[in-house]
């Protein structure tokens, strides 16, 4: 059974965190703050430590904003090489709220799989925090959509995914995070927009059948 080590302490650390406990994983949340890190871990019953020291788990989470999470796995080098990284951003620009700062073609999840020899997989981007912490939005199980181009640490993600009582749902290589990424720039939109009273970061996006 894979480990978890989650880089980042806020909220979606917490929604993870929780899921991947749920999951019977071993998890260890590393903070740039030390005492924030320790802080969540002792919440949840997780170990902390502080970002830059060498991850523990196989399973690596960037619960950071895009930017922050290219330069870790920059920082971090070689010491992520043969594990998975989970890359969970929506590179929205936030200053204009109308566009994604990636290029047309490409995506977050890509341009940090440029920077890293982990396998990198596309996770998490379409559930809100709030929604993971709860582990059902709208009384019904989330769904996640995973993207990766290497079978093993998809599949690893999966079962990670599957055991902390979400569905995961494998929709191909890492490109398709472009799809996701732009799919959820369309939901956080909505979540904004007064038009829908009732969407509060708190919807969930999910393939009915
Ligand atoms: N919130 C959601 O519902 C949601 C849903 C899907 C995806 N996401 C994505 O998840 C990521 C995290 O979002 P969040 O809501 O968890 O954000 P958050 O609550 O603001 O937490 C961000 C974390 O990143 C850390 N951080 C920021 N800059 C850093 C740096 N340069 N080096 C090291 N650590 C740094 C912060 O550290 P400090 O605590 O020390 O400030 C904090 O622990 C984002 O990419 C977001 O797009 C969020």
């Amino acid at each position: 059974m894979s480990t978890i080590t989650i880089i980042g302490n806020g909220n979606m650390a917490r929604g993870i965190a929780t899921r991947a406990l749920a999951a019977g994983r071993t998890v260890e949340i590393l903070g740039r703050d030390a005492a924030n890190a320790r802080a969540l871990a002792a919440d949840l019953g997780a170990t902390s430590g502080t970002t830059g020291q060498a991850p523990a788990g196989d399973i690596v989470v960037l619960a950071l904003p895009f930017d922050a999470a290219k330069s870790v796995v920059t920082g971090y080098g070689q010491a992520l090489a043969g594990k998975t990284v989970v890359d969970i951003t929506n590179p929205v620009n936030f200053e204009t709220f109308d566009s994604l700062v990636v290029a047309p073609g490409s995506s977050a999840a890509e341009e940090i799989a440029a920077l890293t020899p982990a396998s990198v997989v596309k996770a998490f981007n379409t559930t809100f925090a709030g929604t993971l912490v709860a582990g059902e939005t709208g009384g019904q199980p989330l769904d996640v959509f995973i993207a990766g181009d290497d079978a093993d640490a998809t599949a690893a993600v999966a079962s990670l995914v599957s055991d902390g009582g979400m569905r995961p749902l494998a929709v191909g290589a890492l490109k398709r995070s472009r799809e996701l990424e732009g799919f959820q720039f369309l939901v956080m939109t909505l979540q904004a927009n007064p038009a829908f009273e009732t969407f509060n970061w708190n919807t969930g996006l999910k393939i009915i059948d």
